[in-house]
């Protein structure tokens, strides 16, 4: 297993006025698809008001939108065991793979006020797999590309360099 197509295809398209992914996969190219972000937040906050939260209280929300345009999402589910709990955005990437292709290209994150959140490590990890370096993350300051919250990333493509056959 290599990893997913977008992350090993090198490509310099452009995409809704920014620079597409360094990587990114190759039914992306001709694409046509761009980001509401206010539609992507909103969606996001309607996914936080799903959470099932109990034990932190704190609900998460997240929206992704696919290249195909497809807008998918997921919220924080707890458990009482709590290192069972499920990141919203892991629930967004399992909804990504459910409903179709990848990969993702713009993703917001918000609590339950509404307001951004950053990703937690893990899962932006999670996340690089499933949009590349470049995907645009939301922030209280605006979209930033994923490499600037993981910057120096382990990926598939080490994977493949460094095991032992
Ligand atoms: N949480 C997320 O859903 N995503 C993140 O990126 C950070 C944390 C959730 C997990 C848990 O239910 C709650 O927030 C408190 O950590």
């Amino acid at each position: 297993m290599r990893g997913p197509a977008w992350i090993r295809q090198p490509c310099s398209l452009t995409h809704a006025g920014l620079s597409l992914p360094e990587f990114i996969p190759l039914n992306l190219a001709g694409s046509s698809v761009s980001t509401d972000w206010p539609a992507l937040r909103t969606a996001a906050a309607a996914a936080a008001g799903r959470a099932y939260a109990p034990y932190s209280g704190l609900r998460v929300g997240a929206a992704g939108l696919a290249a195909d345009g497809r807008i998918v999402t997921g919220c924080n589910v707890e458990n009482a065991s709590y290192g069972l709990t499920l990141c919203a955005e892991c629930g967004l990437v399992s909804a990504l793979h459910a409903s179709g292709e990848g990969p993702l290209v713009a993703v917001a994150v918000v609590a339950g006020d509404g307001a951004p959140l950053l990703p937690c490590g893990r899962c932006r990890q999670l996340l690089l797999e499933a949009g590349g370096s470049r995907l645009l993350v939301d922030t209280s300051g605006g979209p930033v590309e994923l490499s600037a919250l993981l910057p120096a990333a382990f990926g598939p493509a080490d994977l493949e360099a460094r095991k032992d056959s």
